[in-house]
């Protein structure tokens, strides 16, 4: 049985994060990159740690991607000068952008009128992309409708923005299973995009580049004519979503949750563990997965495999349930459905090689 954790002496819960299993995912993305003649961007809210996004520069990515300010604030601390920050912009956070703006190249990005209308009333200049909604259905510009060119308009004649171009992000790859469909819905962002900027060049409006990207469709997709940059970030650590989309092998996540059994009353089907939503978040992992699981118990061992008969059946805010009754005081390593979220719970890594801890890296999870 599981007696597993390789006997790390370390509180619990505790963030694992292997080093070799992410030197290899951030190497492996970089020859995909260049393989598939794009940029790569990789998103930072991933691992939210400076000595990760050092890696991925020793590896050629180009600048990186943020999900909130303070974090791309972190990284302009440490020396990061492009950054883009792709959630349509929030009119709140304005004043804050344009202070990080002075520092670094900042890039925002938007899909609506009054987002660009409170760029132009501003007299600071802005690096600016236009979001397309390549079938996620979540945010962007409906690439068919007139908005599409308007919108490109307003930003290619303000004289104070600077148009970078149209930016994607395929979330609905999550949505595919196996790597035919990752493949077919990577195709049809690929395509979407190109058309778009085919429409607005069309209109007299020269598009300067395309932005896409998602792990699932990165991992898959066959080729990105026409693209010119791509923004995984959930790739360098993959996670059991990633596993049950066929986008990895268990062997290659590199981030997994350290806890211990902390009840397991007599006679009980189940045990109870002290890692719950807080430390794997509550994050249901791909729709098709079977069984359904709120987080898969490691086996023992290199390469990493799954225990296979154990998992976290629920979790609450400190607590996960296990399926099977195990002793009190027994370790297990889990294997988080979401590792972006996972590590978005703690303060730091705890980084090991071989079975052996060598060092802690900080996640840079500050909020305004
Ligand atoms: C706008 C945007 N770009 C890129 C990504 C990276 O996607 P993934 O984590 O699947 O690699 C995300 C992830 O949520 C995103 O929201």
């Amino acid at each position: 049985m599981i007696d597993c954790a390789n006997d790390f002496a370390l509180p619990t819960p505790s963030l694992l994060l292997d080093l070799d299993v992410l030197e290899r995912n951030i190497a492996a993305m970089a020859a995909r990159a260049a393989a598939l003649g794009v940029r790569l961007r990789p998103h930072w809210k991933t691992h939210k740690c400076i000595e990760v996004a050092r890696l991925q520069a020793r590896h050629s990515a180009f600048g990186g991607t943020v999900s909130t300010l303070e974090e791309a604030r972190a990284f302009a601390d440490a020396g990061f000068d492009d950054i883009t920050w792709p959630l349509p912009l929030p009119l709140t956070r304005l004043v804050d952008a344009r202070t990080l703006a002075r520092r670094v190249t900042l890039r925002v990005v938007v899909d609506s009128e009054p987002a660009i209308a409170a760029l132009v009333r501003e007299s600071a200049t802005w690096h600016v992309w236009l979001k397309v909604d390549c079938g996620y259905h979540r945010a962007g510009v409906d690439p068919d409708a007139d908005a599409l060119i308007d919108l490109a308009q307003r930003i290619d004649q303000a004289p104070h923005l600077t148009f970078d171009g149209l930016l994607s992000h395929s979330g609905h790859a999550y949505r595919a299973v196996g790597r035919e469909a990752r493949a077919a819905v990577a195709e049809e962002e690929r395509q979407v995009m190109v058309d778009a900027k085919t429409r607005i060049e069309d209109a007299g409006i020269a598009v300067p580049a395309i932005s896409v990207g998602s792990t699932p469709a990165m991992t898959a997709v066959e080729h990105l004519e026409g693209v010119d940059e791509a923004r995984p970030g959930n790739y360098v650590f993959f996670d059991h979503t990633q596993v049950a989309l066929g986008s990895c092998g268990v062997e290659d996540c590199a981030l997994s949750v350290l806890t211990s059994v902390i009840s397991c009353p007599p006679g009980a089907d189940h045990a109870v563990v002290d890692a719950g939503a807080l430390a794997l978040s509550q994050d249901p992992g791909a729709r098709l997965a079977t069984p359904r699981t709120m987080g898969e118990v490691l086996a023992d061992g290199s390469p990493m495999r799954l225990d296979g008969a154990l998992r976290l059946v629920s979790l609450s805010q400190e607590h996960g349930v296990l399926n099977r009754p195990v002793p009190v005081g027994t370790k297990l390593r889990i294997l988080p459905n979401h590792s972006c979220l996972a590590a978005a719970c703690f303060d730091q890594y705890t980084c090991i090689r071989g079975g052996e801890v060598i060092d802690r890296w900080q996640i840079r999870r500050e909020r305004s």
